[in-house]
């Protein structure tokens, strides 16, 4: 068990890094719009893109996604991440901890981040299936689940939700009842707060509700559109020759809630959101926050950028930041509270989905938030 985890922690990388894993969706960021304002009255270089998340100010809404740790040779990965995050006042994850936690060896290869980030605001990572037991394996202890905060001197904890993954991997824990259970007893006993984070199926509303009752500080709705971890277990499984689970990977690719969906329908549940899933632009962050999100997550991006080095991270941030200054000041919108009291008109599949799911008052609302005060 314990190198099967730690070879699967490259595998996913180099599989991520060598073949197009993403699962576009007809409902995507660009039936979210912006009204433009024709004189917008903000100036490009004194836009404040700061957040205040769970207690914590970030100077950028951004969130480098939870993607690795585990493997000698993921530690560079995670080093220039960490770095840029410090240097960018970011919020950012390590990947799945499972790895450390059943072999202490490899903690190093997450602690780094602690040690590349001092002050910035850093996400342990453990998965909703391992706090169940499986056929494979116990449930993680409360001390195990403590021990994987203490590794990184986290200031939160994300458990990620994937039975998706799970169900296209051939290794995967297939058992899924009594996670809601088990993770409002870890909610109620760990000290830092706990974010769900799905890994791209989505959030719904129900959802949403059940993950509040759980005692959950915030949820990554985690929607399909970017990386499809089904995509992913498939590569694996064609590599092995597991035919089954290969037909699975496939067929269940670009399975779930798209992203911007996502963020709508968790929105009512009134938690700080995190939207990651196919986030591609400055743009893109900036329809995130419109609709409701308090931070936005890219992961594949940062792991393609970090792959290469440093410079290439700051070179994406530097980008990504001001294509997001471009979308407030054309917006008119100074500061992200301003930006979530903009015009904003969902249109195509987006639209179709979310007046089907009875979100129909929400989208009028929201294309009419600026005229409806003048
Ligand atoms: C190589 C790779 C490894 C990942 N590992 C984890 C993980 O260990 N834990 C987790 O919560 N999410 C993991 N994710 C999911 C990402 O955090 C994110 O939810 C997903 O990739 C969608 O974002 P994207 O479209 O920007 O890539 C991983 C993603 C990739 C590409």
């Amino acid at each position: 068990m314990t190198d099967e985890v730690k070879q699967r922690k490259i595998e996913h990388v180099n599989v991520a890094l060598g073949q197009d894993v993403s699962a576009p969706q007809r409902a995507s960021w660009s039936d979210i719009q912006f009204v433009h304002q024709a004189l917008p009255e903000v100036d490009l270089d004194t836009i404040d893109t700061s957040v205040n998340f769970l207690g914590h100010t970030l100077r950028y809404p951004i969130f480098v996604s939870s993607l690795t740790g585990g493997h000698p040779d993921v530690m560079m990965i995670n080093r220039n991440l960490a770095r840029a995050a410090e240097q960018y006042g970011l919020a950012i994850g390590v990947g799945s901890q499972r790895a450390a936690i059943v072999n202490p060896d490899l903690a190093p290869t997450y602690a780094v981040m602690r040690e590349q980030a001092p002050n910035a605001f850093i996400i342990a990572n453990v998965g909703a299936p391992q706090l169940i037991p499986q056929a494979r394996h116990e449930a993680f202890t409360l001390e195990q689940v403590q021990r994987a905060i203490d590794m990184i001197g986290a200031n939160a904890l994300a458990v990620h939700m994937n039975s998706l993954q799970e169900a296209a991997q051939p290794e995967g824990d297939r058992r899924a009842v009594g996670e809601a259970r088990a993770l409002k007893a870890l909610t109620a006993q760990v000290k830092v707060p706990v974010i769900s984070k799905e890994t791209g199926a989505g959030v719904s509303r129900e959802q949403a509700l059940l993950l509040r009752s759980c005692g959950v500080s915030a949820i990554d709705v985690g929607g399909a559109g970017g990386s499809s971890m089904s995509a992913m277990e498939a590569e694996r499984s064609r590599s092995r020759g597991d035919e089954r689970t290969l037909s699975i990977g496939l067929l269940y690719r670009d399975w779930g809630i798209p992203t911007p969906i996502a963020i709508v329908e968790a929105s009512t549940a009134r938690l700080p959101l995190i939207s990651t899933g196919g986030v591609r632009s400055g743009l893109d962050i900036a329809r995130a926050l419109t609709l409701g999100a308090s931070v936005v997550g890219m992961a594949f991006p940062f792991l393609k950028a970090a792959s290469e080095s440093y410079e290439s991270v700051c070179e994406l941030l530097e980008t990504t930041i001001a294509q997001l200054k471009v979308a407030m000041q054309l917006s008119g919108a100074a500061t992200i509270a301003q930006l979530r009291e903009v015009d904003v008109v969902v249109t195509g599949e987006t639209r179709n989905w979310l007046t089907m799911r009875g979100f129909e008052e929400d989208l009028k609302a929201m294309a009419q938030r600026r005229w409806r005060r003048i």
